[in-house]
């Protein structure tokens, strides 16, 4: 059913914090989550309220975290979440980057025991709205099969990229690693459509369609997209002295249990490099120039990374976002679950 953002919203933070978690902390979990269905990426967005309801009730979310932010040099820092709500602390983390490039130039800052933190566009979008350029990198839980690998070993990392144009618009890259996301599995799912040939592999690591016969996902590019998780995974895990590989802890594996993940956040300010100016225009020419770049047969138009997703956004900002009936449904009851999610394998059928 359609639904208007701001009721949306409304109904997220309230389910969140029926759950536990405080007021503040449920409008910044809301926020990132909001963006996700604003931006077509439903995966990421109203459908997880239920296992992090569940989670937070268990305990699993800390909703009394103490975030702390030590500077570790010149333009390195580490912000401690706490094992409180990770998108909250990845936001918060961002900030910091943001003032700290102002001043250096250039900043990275490890954010080390989160929960997960959602959609990462929203934290390197923090960054382009300020006018700078920002990648941000996170661990995941193990559900990735090694390029060559029988079992898994990598989470589905995502990385994520902005840099901002001119007129508040900016360019953004946001992927798993893997060929799809983990929550594109669970969106399937939730909507009883199968999935297409090449995303993820049955029990016998062959490509399967249905989304309730995955066993493990298939990194992007075979050898390429594993070295870019093993990549993620030593900035964001071994890099922030936290569990790593498949020692990473699992999204489904005992609620109650804080997850410990970590995530890595590198600011550059364009102004130590160029003219802001004339980065800003060249960062929209770059666009212009792929937007009338000749379409290969069956396309309409070549887009920029994330134009669609802008796209989707003023469309859903207009009319309104989708949102599967169940998942409606479970928000607006009372319902906290308590045993939908914890210690359920997620490749079961
Ligand atoms: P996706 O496959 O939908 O998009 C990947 C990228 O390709 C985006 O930047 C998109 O703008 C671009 N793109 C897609 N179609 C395009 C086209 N036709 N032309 C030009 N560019 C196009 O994203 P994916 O990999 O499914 O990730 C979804 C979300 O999941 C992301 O927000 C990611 O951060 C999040 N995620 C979060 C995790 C976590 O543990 N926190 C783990 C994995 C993913």
């Amino acid at each position: 059913m359609l639904v208007l953002k701001q009721d949306l919203k409304i109904l997220m933070k309230k389910k969140l914090q029926a759950a536990g978690l405080q007021e503040k902390h449920a409008e910044g979990v809301a926020d990132v989550l909001l963006h996700a269905d604003l931006r077509g990426i439903h995966s990421h967005g109203a459908m997880r309220v239920e296992y992090y309801a569940e989670r937070i009730a268990k305990g699993g979310i800390n909703v009394n975290p103490t975030f702390t932010f030590e500077k570790t040099g010149p333009s390195t820092a580490v912000f401690d979440g706490d094992n409180g709500a990770g998108h909250v602390a990845a936001k918060e983390a961002m900030d910091e980057a943001i003032k700290m490039a102002k001043e250096s130039g250039v900043a990275t800052v490890g954010v080390r025991r989160i929960s997960h933190s959602g959609s990462l566009s929203y934290f390197v979008q923090q960054a382009a709205r300020k006018n700078m350029i920002a990648i941000s990198v996170c661990q995941s839980d193990p559900m990735v099969v090694p390029f060559g690998g029988a079992e898994a070993y990598y989470g589905t990392n995502p990385i994520a990229f902005a840099a901002p144009g001119e007129d508040g618009e900016h360019i953004t890259f946001d992927m798993a690693t893997t060929v799809q996301a983990w929550g594109k599995i669970l969106h399937a799912r939730s909507k009883n459509a199968s999935i297409p040939e090449g995303w993820a592999v049955d029990e016998n690591g062959e490509t399967t369609t249905d989304p309730f016969n995955v066993h493990a996902l298939l990194p992007i590019a075979g050898p390429k997209g594993y070295g870019l998780m093993m990549m993620v995974d030593i900035l964001s895990g071994v890099l922030l002295g936290l569990p790593f590989g498949n020692k990473t802890s699992s999204m489904y594996h005992d609620l109650s249990e804080s997850r410990n993940l970590g995530q890595l956040h590198i600011v550059i300010n364009p102004e130590f490099f160029t003219d802001l100016r004339a980065f800003k225009r060249n960062i929209t020419q770059t666009m212009n120039d792929l937007n009338h770049i000749k379409p290969a047969k069956g396309y309409d138009q070549v887009s920029y990374p994330g134009q669609r997703s802008a796209w989707k956004e003023k469309k859903h900002e207009e009319n309104g976002i989708e949102i599967v009936d169940d998942i409606y449904a479970y928000l607006a009851s009372d319902v906290i679950h308590n045993n939908a999610y914890d210690d359920k394998d997620p490749f079961a059928k």
